[in-house]
């Protein structure tokens, strides 16, 4: 299929191009920069040895859209585009409104121009409340508890009208949880502008010796050592997550959501602990308050993805540290060099 990946110059946009193009998909990007750097896609051209048509335009700009489409015979769009700082979005609501809800209305009007009718969508698990007995399944309750998620709620509610109105229409909600780590070859992965409000960023950073001590926000949580839990997933198998969900849009109709996940919760200690371990280096902490608005735990509930995508992680947590320590040290300042 030939796919219109918006945001595909991002961290999980550029490492699904380089899955699409090594399984014989082709690729058409749109990408502002607003977050990422054209280098990034230079590095994916790199990986597979294929090229692509870049659209260096606001997915906003609904004209320069339609001219994606009509230059390109599109039969499907991956939408990676959108604003995603949680603390950011609590400071500038209006401004990831605009872009998020804006960029989702353009896209999907000049789809409708164009007769494309397929659709694969970034979500997340933040559309989750959080209140809820884990692990969440796609069927839990939904709900936010800042502007960034409140965007992916109302994308994803816009999405199930357009559905409800357009029965031939194919889109895929995928839900994803903690991506981290990055491609084996060490040349793309995570490159967050300014400090990192992630955990894996800041460890790698930490770990480098460019931060002098990673704050554990909270020890006092109700798990098994006190730190905070998530489901983390290496952002390779997300990327495969996203083949498997063009190809499933690919032969079914409907709007349906998808966990992206591996089902298993790991505490800020473990993930700490497994990277020391598995690079041989040390990662200084200190105990810190808990970070306003993080719930306890959070994972995953898998099997609908399992069942109807034929998909499933498979990398390990001790992978996800390994993949992103060698992108770091080989890129100490990310794509800026
Ligand atoms: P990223 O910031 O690395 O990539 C997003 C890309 O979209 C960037 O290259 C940015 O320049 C581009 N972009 C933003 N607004 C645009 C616009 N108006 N027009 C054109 N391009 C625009 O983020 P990512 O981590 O790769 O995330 C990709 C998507 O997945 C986002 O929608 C994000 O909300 C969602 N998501 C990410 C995570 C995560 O932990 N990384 C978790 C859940 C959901
Ligand atoms: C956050 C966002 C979520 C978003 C995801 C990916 C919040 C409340 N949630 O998820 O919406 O989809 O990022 O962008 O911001 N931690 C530390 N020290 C740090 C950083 C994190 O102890 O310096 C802890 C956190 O308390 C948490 C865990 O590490 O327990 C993971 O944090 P993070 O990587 O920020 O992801 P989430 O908070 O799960």
């Amino acid at each position: 299929m030939n796919i219109l990946v918006t945001g595909g110059a991002g961290y999980i946009g550029t490492h699904t191009l380089v899955e699409l193009l090594n399984r014989g998909h082709g690729a058409v990007v749109i990408d502002n920069f607003t977050n990422s750097r054209p280098e990034s896609l230079r590095r994916v051209r790199e990986i597979t040895g294929k090229s692509f048509a870049l659209y260096a335009v606001d997915v906003c700009d609904e004209e320069a859209l339609s001219r994606a489409f009509s230059e390109n015979a599109i039969d499907c769009v991956i939408h990676f585009a959108g604003l995603k700082a949680v603390g950011e979005s609590c400071e500038r609501p209006l401004a990831y409104y605009r872009n998020n809800l804006d960029g989702m209305m353009s896209l999907l009007s000049a789809m409708g121009r164009h007769g494309v009718k397929k659709l694969v969508f970034s979500s997340s698990a933040t559309v989750y409340r959080s209140d809820v007995p884990m692990p969440v399944d796609e069927d839990s309750p939904l709900g936010s508890i800042n502007p960034y998620g409140w965007t992916k709620f109302m994308c994803e509610q816009m999405l199930r009208d357009v559905v409800a109105a357009r029965p031939d229409w194919s889109v895929v909600l995928l839900r994803y949880f903690n991506p981290i780590g990055a491609h084996e070859s060490g040349r793309i992965g995570e490159d967050p502008s300014g400090i990192p409000n992630n955990l894996m960023p800041f460890i790698t950073q930490t770990a480098l010796g460019r931060r002098p001590a990673l704050r554990i926000f909270g020890n006092d949580y109700p798990t098994r050592d006190g730190t905070g839990v998530r489901d983390y997933i290496h952002v390779v198998d997300l990327a495969l997550g996203h083949v498997a969900a063009i190809e499933y849009a690919e032969k079914n109709a409907g709007c349906e959501a998808f966990n992206l996940g591996t089902g298993q919760g790991y505490s800020v200690l473990d993930l700490v602990g497994a990277f020391e371990r598995v690079n041989g280096v040390a990662v200084p902490c200190e105990i810190a308050p808990r970070r306003a608005g993080d719930p306890a735990t959070v994972y995953s509930r898998v099997e609908k993805a399992e069942k109807m995508l034929g998909w499933r992680a498979t990398r390990t947590l001790e992978e996800m540290c390994r993949d992103a320590w060698r992108w770091q040290v080989k890129n100490p300042n990310g794509f800026a060099e």
